[in-house]
Formats: C-alpha cells, sequence, structure tokens
C-alpha cells in the first residue's frame, strides 16, 4: 500500500484541475504558428461571462429587474438586464485587437471596429441574454456566441452573414443553478462550470456525447395549434409513445438539458413567426454547431441548419434540434 505521500498518481489523473484558461491555452498551443488572438478573444468572452453572472444574481438586489421600456431592433421590450448584457460584452470584446466586428442581437446593425492592418481577423455575434423574459422570477437565462473569420478591412455587412459551417467557434454561458460555460471550436464540445469562490471556469467535461435518444421533447405547445401540420402529427405521435415535455422558455437552458440528457428541442414556424421565432446567426447556429459537435443533428425543416445561407444579420428560423434518433422522429413527421 502506497503512503500517500509516495502518490503521485493525483498527477496524472485525467481529471486534473484544469480552467477554461488553460484548456484555451492548451488548444492554442496545438496550433503551429498561432498568434494568440484567438484565444484573447475567448478570454474576453469569459471575463464577460463572469461579470453578467455577478451582475444577474444580485439584480434584484440592485434593482435592475425589468424591462427599460425600450424595444430593440427585433421589436422585443429590452430588459434592463439585456442592455447591461451587451454592454458588458461589447466593452469586453472592444478592447481585444482580434475582434473586427461584433453584431449583437442588441443593436440594429454591426459594429465595425478600427483594426490595423495586420490585426482583427474575427467577428464575434451574440445574444447578451437569451430567455430575458425569466429574468425577473430568477430563471434559467444564458449568453450565446458565435465567431467567425472576418477580413479586418472588410466593413461590408456581408461578410458577417456567413453559414453556419463556416463558424470557428461557438458557444453559451447559462446562468442557472451554476454558471456553466459550453465552448466549441470544432474540436468537440467541452463543458465548464464557474468556481465563484475562485472567480475561475473549472473544467468538468470534455469531448461531450450527447444520448442518442431520450423521450423528450422541449417546445412551446402554446403555439401548438398553429404549427404546420407535420409538427402536430409529430407532437400527437410522441404523446401516443410516451414521450414527456420539458420547456424552459430560455433556448440555453432547453439546449443544455438536451444536450446533457437528451432529447429534441423545437421552435417551429408559428402564425405570429411564420419564418422561426429565433434568430439565426446567434441562436440557432451556434447552438447547431455545439450539438452536432456533440453528435446531434440540428435542422431549419428539412434543411440542415449549418447550411442555411443567410441574408440579414437579424434573419429568423424554425429549429429542430438535439439527439440524432429523436431530430430524425420529427424529420419523418413533416
Ligand atoms: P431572447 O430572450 O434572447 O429574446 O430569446 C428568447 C427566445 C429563446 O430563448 C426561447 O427559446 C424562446 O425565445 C422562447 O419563446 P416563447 O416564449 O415564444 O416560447
Ligand atoms: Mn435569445
Ligand atoms: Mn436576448
Amino acid at each position: 500500500m502506497t503512503s500517500p505521500d509516495s502518490d503521485h498518481s493525483h498527477l496524472t489523473r485525467r481529471d486534473n484541475l484544469l480552467t477554461l484558461q488553460s484548456h484555451v491555452l492548451a488548444e492554442q498551443a496545438k496550433i503551429p504558428g498561432a498568434t494568440g488572438t484567438f484565444s484573447w478573444i475567448l478570454s474576453a468572452l469569459s471575463l464577460s461571462a463572469k461579470v453578467i453572472s455577478s451582475k444577474i444574481r444580485r439584480a434584484r438586489i440592485n434593482d435592475v429587474l425589468g424591462s427599460l421600456g425600450s424595444e430593440n431592433v427585433q421589436g422585443e421590450t429590452q430588459q434592463k438586464l439585456d442592455v447591461i448584457a451587451n454592454e458588458t460584452l461589447l466593452r469586453c470584446l472592444g478592447s481585444r485587437e482580434g475582434v473586427s466586428v461584433v453584431g449583437s442581437e442588441e443593436n440594429d446593425d454591426p459594429i465595425f471596429l478600427e483594426r490595423g492592418r495586420d490585426s482583427g481577423g474575427y467577428a464575434v455575434l451574440f445574444d447578451p441574454l437569451d430567455g430575458s423574459s425569466n429574468i425577473d422570477c430568477a430563471g434559467g437565462v444564458g449568453t450565446i456566441f458565435s465567431i467567425l473569420r472576418h477580413d479586418p478591412s472588410s466593413s461590408d455587412v456581408g461578410e458577417t452573414l456567413q453559414p453556419g459551417h463556416r463558424q470557428v467557434a461557438a458557444g453559451y454561458v447559462l446562468y442557472g443553478s451554476s454558471t456553466v460555460f459550453v465552448l466549441t471550436s470544432g474540436n468537440g464540445v467541452h463543458m465548464f462550470v464557474l468556481d465563484p469562490t475562485i472567480g475561475a471556469f473549472l473544467r468538468v467535461a470534455e469531448n461531450l456525447q450527447m444520448p442518442r435518444k431520450n423521450k423528450v421533447y422541449s417546445c412551446n405547445e402554446g403555439n401548438r395549434l398553429t404549427f404546420p401540420d407535420g409538427y402536430q402529427r409529430y407532437l400527437s405521435w410522441a404523446q401516443e409513445n410516451g414521450y414527456s415535455s420539458r420547456y424552459v422558455g430560455a433556448m440555453v437552458a432547453d439546449v443544455h438539458r438536451t444536450l446533457l440528457q437528451g432529447g429534441v428541442f423545437l421552435y417551429p414556424p408559428t402564425k405570429k413567426a411564420p419564418d422561426g421565432k429565433l434568430r439565426l446567426m446567434y441562436e440557432a447556429n451556434p447552438m447547431a454547431m455545439i450539438l452536432e459537435q456533440a453528435g446531434g443533428r440540428a435542422f431549419a425543416g428539412k434543411q440542415r441548419l449549418l447550411d442555411v445561407i443567410p441574408s440579414k444579420l437579424h434573419q429568423r428560423t424554425s429549429v429542430v434540434m438535439g439527439s440524432a434518433d429523436e431530430v430524425d422522429a420529427v424529420l419523418s413527421h413533416l
């Protein structure tokens, strides 16, 4: 029996203490000639997540709940925390040389940042606060981001309108019972949890693979009667086959549960949102990249989401995304 002081197995165990920052630097080290620009952007997103998490958890104490009374470009009433989260991200990303342009759900147009010739190179698109209708009742909310390559010399909006398969990275932060940061840069899905006692995101899972099936569907059934017939047929089939329903009303929370437990999240076209409600560029595409990297599937109607060619920054889409077999079960009814 080895004595504790001679047992160094903890130094080789796979569950070594790794932070988001050390994970990002380790990934950077694998890329010959990497400049660190991309790592700096992820560092800005990590900092933003910590700041937003802190503000959300003290929102009622600091009296920053509720709406501002203003509307965003989406025609949606802005919550005070929508704007606070947006400003936090703009401030953190604006100071990073690698960011040429940012696009936000809360800003009408993309913001092009003056960059030197040999810097810039990335576009960061984000939904600063997703599920904000949950914020006043302490429900799950999140931040969603998408990172694309961008020519720093271009200030053409069209440069940012790339199909989702061109994303170089995607991720989200869930401000739930814990603050969870989920990230993919095309080499698997990795999950980190904020340890507020040390202010660091600790890696708790890498190369996540989602269950191929789970009898859970997630949609707003209040809209059921205005769903196209195929979706209604699917819901009847699911209920006849013992499926459960889970719906938080915040995409980040519903997709995170689907990633970890399996199932399918769907927001079909409705009478109120005939093209779907969710935004392609900074809600659907980043989530689609993550779920595909985890072995899942993501569709807009019968088209693979990551192949949809965008025409507008705030373009809407319907979504069906989740476990491969569960997405196929929906598609088979459309
Ligand atoms: P946001 O708060 O950024 O506007 O996003 C809300 C979205 C998404 O998070 C969620 O899945 C969906 O709206 C819920 O819509 P319904 O309330 O119509 O179900
Ligand atoms: Mn959203
Ligand atoms: Mn939002």
